[in-house]
């Protein structure tokens, strides 16, 4: 039996994983802050599932929490086979005006608990010369984006992470996947902000929740270092960046996210 500790496990593609991993007899350690909805899940998928199900009622941001994470999960005995980084979160408006506090929040969740969480849990991977790490990145991770600019830094940073990390590690037996989604899932632009006619158009090209995670375990499963679920539309915002001026690109993105501000 295998386990996975999933950050983030509360609500939206966190709980995906944790179903369908579940599913797969994984036993499951789930992070996030609300502890009534870890509980009800932990519930009701170690009786749909009779695996062995724990929570860490955890605020990610804040001070010692990836150290308390460790540590509980020695204490629970347990090793941890695949971490998913997946908690995040984002912030739409304008740098200048936006809340200090909340982007450094941002660059803490988003950046550096994905790396120490990392970089706590590969060691054991290596030793045992299995597992691995699952990253959620995003499209938007291919593009620099006015009004989501910190978020889409955060992004860029976590697949160039985790492609460095896929390469470093092959050769221990550890696996390494960034995953790029386009919007999966309406909750996370509500919760960063979005006005409702960006939320609208969001909502036109979104994914499931269950098809990111598919093809993320997919992906995981065939050892590819990044993934793109969902529908055409990903791949093309992936990519097409990379065959124009990136000044285009940023100019483009402010036409799109930028049309309630000054220009
Ligand atoms: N949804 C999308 O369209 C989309 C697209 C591309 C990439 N992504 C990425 O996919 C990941 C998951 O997104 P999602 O849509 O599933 O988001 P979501 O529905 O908003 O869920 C976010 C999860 O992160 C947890 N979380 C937030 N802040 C936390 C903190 N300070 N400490 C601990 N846990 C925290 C939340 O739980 P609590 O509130 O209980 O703590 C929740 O479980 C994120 O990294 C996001 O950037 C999402």
């Amino acid at each position: 039996m295998t386990t996975a500790l999933i950050t983030g496990a509360s609500a939206g593609i966190g709980a995906a994983f944790a179903q369908q991993l579940a599913a797969h007899q994984t036993d499951l350690v789930l992070v996030a802050r609300s502890q009534d909805k870890l509980q009800e899940l932990a519930n009701s998928l170690r009786h749909q599932h009779q695996i062995q199900v724990d929570i860490i009622v955890q605020d990610l941001t804040a001070p010692n929490a990836t150290e308390t994470i460790f540590q509980t999960v020695q204490q629970l005995g347990r090793s941890i086979d695949l971490l998913v980084n997946n908690a995040g979160v984002g912030d739409y408006g304008d740098f200048t005006e936006s809340n200090r506090d909340l982007q450094l929040k941002m660059v803490q969740l988003n950046i550096a608990t994905i790396v120490d969480l990392s970089h706590r849990f590969l060691p054991g991977m290596r030793q045992r010369r299995t597992g691995g790490i699952i990253n959620m990145s995003s499209v938007a991770a291919f593009q620099s984006m006015p009004y989501f600019s910190i978020y889409a830094a955060t992004k860029a940073f976590t697949l160039s992470f985790s492609e460095a990390l896929w390469a470093e590690n092959r050769s221990y037996g550890v696996h390494v996947l960034a995953v790029c989604p386009g919007p999966a899932g309406i909750k996370f632009f509500k919760e960063a902000g979005f006005p409702s006619s960006l939320i609208n158009v969001a909502e036109k090209i979104d994914t499931p929740v269950k098809t990111v995670v598919q093809d993320a375990l997919e992906a995981f499963e065939k050892r590819e270092p990044i993934v793109i679920p969902g529908s055409l539309i990903n791949p093309i915002l992936a990519t097409l960046p990379r065959f124009v001026p990136r000044e285009w690109v940023s100019s483009f993105w402010k036409l799109i996210l930028g049309h309630d501000f000054d220009k």
